[in-house]
Formats: C-alpha cells, structure tokens, sequence
C-alpha cells in the first residue's frame, strides 16, 4: 500500500463525512481518533500519512478557512518543498503524460506492491476535449498550453502547482504529486508536456 491510496481513502472519508460533521461540530482530536481507529491496521507507512504536516494541520484546524497570514505561512511553507528539475527541462513526453494523467491506480488494497502510481488527473480535470469522462472538481485544462502561449513563466507556475498544489493554493483538494512522493519528476515532465506540448490533444 502506498501513501498515495492512504490519502485518497482518508481525504475521499472526510470529504463524505464532512457536511455531517460540520453539522455536528465534533472536535479536531474527535476526527483524528476516527481516523486513526478506521486506519489504525494500517502498515506503518500508511499511518504516518494519517498525522497531517504542518499545513495541512492548519488547514484541518480552520476547515480551510484559513487567516491571510496563514496562508502567506503556507505558501511559503509548501513552496521551499518544491524541487525543479536539475536539467531544467519542464516537458517530457505528452504521450506517456496522457498514461500518467488516465491512470488512478497505484496505492489500492487491490494492487500489487510496487504498483506505479498514475495521476489521475482526468478524476478532476477536463483535459482532451475529445475525452468523454472527466471530473469538474478542478477547472477544464483544455487547451491549457495553448491558452498561455506555451509562455515560460506558466509552465514554471504549473511545475509548481503539480509538484505541490499548495504552494499555489493553499488548503488545495489538489493532491500534492511531487511533494508527497505520488508522481516521481520525469512522470511530471510527461504529465507537463500532455499539458503544454502543441502536439498534445489537450491542445488540438
Ligand atoms: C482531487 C482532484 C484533483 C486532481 C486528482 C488533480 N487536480 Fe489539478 N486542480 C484541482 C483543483 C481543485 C484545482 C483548482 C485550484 C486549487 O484549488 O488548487 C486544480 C488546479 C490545477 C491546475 C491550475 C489550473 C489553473 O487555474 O491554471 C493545474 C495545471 C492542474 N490542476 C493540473 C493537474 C494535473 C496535471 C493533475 C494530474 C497529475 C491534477 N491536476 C490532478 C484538483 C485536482
């Protein structure tokens, strides 16, 4: 089991249990011993995913409304673990980025150890127009390079924001791939070049 599977499931249980408990305002320390009790068999991995770093237990504390300082902390805090490529090269190849972004394996009791994990990015995004299925809990990506004129600086600001969401937007639902170890960097410079590549569907 990997940490990937181990934050999906608890973020997927809190965001259903989340209208009821707000209803019923239980305590943070309430939320944490349910967790750790539905999570508790869980190999050790996966209960380390269950103490919440530093930000995200802010945005836990605040249920993401969090102060414009907390924010600023936040975003400072989460863009120092960004790491961009030592080469310097943003894109990789579209093709196995469109693999990475249409693959939601990897971290699921039913995969085998060593699963490589996708992206899942289509779960949120629309991205080929062509592509039937999608989730709208993130904005359409459709045509996102070539809306930006395959400009430099936003390929840099989208690097960012795949590595680690919340070091654009805090509190983000946006899964934090390079930061929590879900996507490894040349899965991201794939996933980058499905984005900005004109070749890519995403851009046709
Ligand atoms: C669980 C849902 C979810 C998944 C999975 C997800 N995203 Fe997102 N994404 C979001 C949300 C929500 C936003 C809007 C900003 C925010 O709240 O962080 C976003 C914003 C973005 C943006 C910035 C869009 C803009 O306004 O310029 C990019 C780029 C992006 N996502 C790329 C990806 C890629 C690539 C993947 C797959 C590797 C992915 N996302 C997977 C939810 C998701």
């Amino acid at each position: 089991m990997t940490r990937t599977a181990f934050a999906a499931a608890a973020s997927a249980a809190l965001l259903i249990a989340g209208p009821a408990l707000a209803q019923q305002k239980p305590s943070q320390a309430t939320i944490e011993a349910y967790v750790k009790s539905t999570f508790g068999k869980a190999s050790p991995e996966w209960v380390a995913r269950i103490t919440p770093d530093e930000s995200l237990a802010v945005c836990n504390a605040t249920r993401n409304n969090v102060t414009s300082a907390q924010s600023e902390a936040i975003i400072k805090r989460e863009l120092a673990k960004v790491t961009y490529p030592a080469d310097g090269k943003l894109l990789g190849d579209w093709k196995k980025g469109y693999a990475v972004a249409n693959n939601g394996r990897g971290g699921q009791f039913s995969d085998p150890p060593g699963t490589v994990a996708g992206g899942n990015c289509f779960a949120c995004h629309q991205l080929d127009p062509k592509e039937v299925s999608y989730g709208t809990l993130g904005p359409s990506l459709t045509a996102y390079g070539k809306d930006r004129k395959y400009d430099a600086e936003a390929m840099k600001d989208a690097y960012t924001k795949i590595y680690n969401s919340m070091a654009v937007v805090p509190c983000s639902n946006m899964p934090r791939f390079g930061t929590n170890k879900v996507l490894d960097e040349q899965q991201i410079k794939d996933v980058m070049a499905y984005l900005f590549d004109p070749e890519s569907p995403v851009n046709k």
